[in-house]
C-alpha cells in the first residue's frame, strides 16, 4: 500500500508582501514533499492565506475596499509568489472559502461539546479585559510585556499592545496542560528542533491561561455557531485550515481518513507556541488527533538586520530569482544555514555558494564529462570495461547516498543532505583529476570510456537526489544523460537502472553559470 506523506506550511498574513521569509518556509516543504513523491509517497502539500482579523480589516479599511475584495485581490501575491518559485502544493487554501467557514465551525461545535480533562466545558463565556497585539494576533500577559522608547507597551516580538476589554468566549487550555506534557513526553520528536522543544514543554511547565478564542468589537472572520455576535479568534479560524485542506469534518472518508494526523506542519519559531500549545490542544479537545510533527525553523536577516517592512530592507523573492536564478536561490536558503537556525542574506553570501559550489563543483563536473562524452564518444553512452577499485569506490558511494540523505530529509536536515551529496561531488571531481581521462583519450580509449561511464553513472544519482531541492537544473542534467521522464523517481536509484551504454546523448549545455557582477551596476 503506498504510503501517505502530509505535511503544510503557515498560511501567510494575506495582506503581506511576499519575502523570502515567506518563500523560505515553503520551499523546505516543496523539497520535502518533491523528495517523497520521488520516494514513491502519496503527498499531499497545503499552503495557503491567512484573511481574517483584525489586521487584515484594518488594511482593507486603509486601501478603502471591503475586506473581501482587498483579500481577493493580495491573495494572488502568494500564488504569484508560488509560481516564481516553482512550489509544487497540492492546495492553495483561502480561509475565506466556504470549505473553511464549515470546517471552523464545526470544530468549535466539537470543541464545546466536549469537557477538559479535568470535567469542565471547554469553553465558557466571560469577560476579556487585557493586552492584544494587532500586529501578532496575540494576547499577552502584563508579566510579558515592556515599555517602548515611546513609553507604549510592547510585546516580546516588538509589536505594539492595545487594551481590549470585551465580552469573550475562552477556551480552558489551563485543564490541558497535564495532558500536553504527557503527549509531549510520548512524543519526543514532536517538536523539533530539540531546543525548541525544550522551550515549549518548559513554557508549559510554567502554566497555562485560558485563551480568548472569540471577539466582538470587529466583524471580519468566521462566526461563533450559535452566537453571532461573536467571531472566532483568528488562530483558531487560521489553525484550522489544515484539517479543512482535507476534508473536515468529513472524519471517516475521503483525504481526512488518507491524510491526518498530518506528518509535518512547517512553521517559523515565531508561531511555534500556536502550533505546538495551541493546536494541539484544541483538536484533542475537538476528539481528533494531533500532527505527528512541528518543525519550527530559524529567521532571516538581511545584512544582519531584521527584514522589516519599515526598515524598508524587505527582500522580494522575485527580485532575487530574477537576479540569481531560480534554482541558484533554492539551494543557497537551503544550504546556507542548519536547517532550524536563524540565517543572514548577503549578495556575497549568495554569489560565493552559487560560484563555489554550484558553477564549480557541481556544474564542472556535469559539463566537463558530458563534453568529453560528446566528443570523445560519439555522443553517446560509453561501454565500461572492467571496474577498478577507484571505479568501484566512487560508484558505491553514490549509491549510499539515498539512505544516508533520506535519513536526513526524516529530520528536516536539508543542510546534511545538501552537504551529504556535495561529499560525493567533490569525491567525483577528485577522481576526474586523479583519472584524467582527456590523457586516456589520447593513450587508452577503452579505459576512458569506462571513467566516462562510472562518471556519468555517478552524475545520474546525484541529479536524481538534487531534483527536490534544484528541480529545472537537475531534469537539465537528467535529459543531458538521457534519463527518460519516466526514469527519475527513487526507484531508479541503483545499479539496477544504470545507464545504457550506447544511448544517444544530446549536446551538453552548461546548466550552473558562474555569477559576474554585471560592470555599472551597483555592489548588491
Ligand atoms: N498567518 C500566520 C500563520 C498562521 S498558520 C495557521 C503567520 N503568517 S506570516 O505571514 O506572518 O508568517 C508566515 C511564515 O513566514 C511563518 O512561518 C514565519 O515564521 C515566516 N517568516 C516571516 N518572516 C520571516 C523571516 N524573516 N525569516 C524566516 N521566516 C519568517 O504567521
Amino acid at each position: 500500500m503506498t504510503k501517505s506523506y502530509y505535511l503544510t506550511t503557515p498560511i501567510y498574513y494575506v495582506n503581506d508582501a511576499p519575502h523570502i521569509g515567506h518563500a523560505y518556509t515553503t520551499l523546505a516543504c516543496d523539497v520535502l514533499a518533491r523528495f517523497k513523491r520521488l520516494d514513491g509517497f502519496d503527498v499531499k502539500l497545503l499552503t495557503g492565506t491567512d484573511e481574517h482579523g483584525q489586521k487584515v480589516a484594518k488594511s482593507a479599511a486603509d486601501a478603502g475596499v471591503d475586506p473581501k475584495a482587498f483579500t481577493d485581490r493580495v491573495s494572488q501575491n502568494f500564488r504569484d509568489l508560488a509560481d516564481a518559485m516553482n512550489f509544487s502544493h497540492d492546495d492553495f487554501i483561502r480561509t475565506t472559502e466556504d470549505r473553511h467557514k464549515t470546517a471552523s465551525q464545526a470544530i468549535w461545535k466539537a470543541i464545546a461539546a466536549g469537557t477538559s480533562p479535568k470535567g469542565n466545558n471547554n469553553i465558557y463565556l466571560a469577560s476579556y479585559p487585557g493586552w492584544y497585539a494587532v500586529r501578532d494576533e496575540a494576547f499577552y500577559s502584563e508579566a510579558e510585556l515592556t515599555i517602548g522608547a515611546d513609553g507604549k507597551k510592547i510585546a516580546p516580538s516588538g509589536a505594539e499592545v492595545e487594551w481590549v476589554e470585551e465580552p469573550s468566549y475562552f477556551f480552558r487550555l489551563s485543564d490541558w496542560q497535564d495532558t500536553l506534557l504527557e503527549f509531549y513526553d510520548a512524543n519526543p520528536d514532536f517538536i523539533l528542533p530539540k531546543t525548541r522543544r525544550n522551550e515549549v514543554t518548559s513554557f508549559v511547565s510554567g502554566g497555562l491561561q485560558d485563551l480568548s478564542v472569540s471577539r466582538t468589537t470587529f466583524k471580519w472572520g468566521v462566526p461563533v455557531p450559535g452566537d453571532d455576535d461573536h467571531i472566532m479568534y483568528v488562530w483558531l479560524d487560521a489553525l484550522t485550515n489544515y484539517i479543512t485542506g482535507v476534508g473536515y469534518p468529513e472524519t471517516e472518508t475521503g483525504e481526512y481518513a488518507t491524510y491526518w494526523p498530518a506528518d509535518l506542519h512547517m512553521v517559523g519559531k515565531d508561531i511555534l507556541r500556536f502550533h505546538a500549545v495551541y493546536w494541539p490542544a484544541f483538536l484533542m479537545a475537538a476528539g481528533l488527533e494531533p500532527p505527528k510533527r512541528i518543525f519550527a525553523h530559524g529567521w532571516w536577516t538581511n545584512e544582519g538586520q531584521k527584514i522589516s517592512k519599515s526598515l524598508g530592507n524587505v527582500i522580494d523573492p522575485h527580485d532575487l530569482v530574477d537576479k540569481y536564478g531560480l534554482d541558484q536561490v533554492r539551494y543557497f536558503l537551503l544550504r546556507e544555514v542548519p536547517f532550524g537556525n536563524d540565517g543572514d542574506f548577503s549578495p556575497t553570501a549568495m554569489i560565493n555558494r552559487m560560484n563555489s559550489e554550484l558553477a564549480n563543483d557541481y556544474g564542472n563536473l556535469a559539463q566537463r564529462v558530458l563534453s568529453m562524452v560528446n566528443k570523445n564518444c560519439d555522443a553517446k553512452v560509453p561501454e565500461p570495461g572492467a571496474l577498478t577499485d577507484a571505479d568501484e569506490a566512487l560508484l558505491s558511494a553514490a549509491r549510499g547516498l539515498l539512505d544516508k540523505v533520506r535519513d536526513a530529509i526524516d529530520v528536516q536536515a536539508f543542510h546534511v543532505v545538501l552537504e551529504t551529496i556535495w561529499g560525493e561531488i567533490r569525491a567525483a571531481n577528485g577522481y576526474v583529476d586523479a583519472q584524467a581521462p582527456w590523457k586516456l583519450a589520447k593513450e587508452d580509449t577503452g579505459r576512458m570510456a569506462t571513467v566516462l561511464y562510472v562518471l556519468a553513472e555517478a552524475i545520474r544519482h546525484l541529479a536524481l537526489l538534487t531534483q527536490p531541492f534544484m528541480p529545472e537544473a537537475s531534469g537539465k542534467i537528467l535529459d543531458q544523460l538521457g534519463v527518460s521522464e519516466e526514469a527519475r523517481t527513487f526507484e531508479f536509484y541503483g545499479p539496477d537502472h544504470a545507464l545504457v551504454a550506447g544511448t544517444f546523448l544530446p549536446k551538453p549545455e552548461g546548466v550552473f553559470p558562474r555569477f559576474q557582477e554585471e560592470a555599472g551596476k551597483d555592489g548588491g
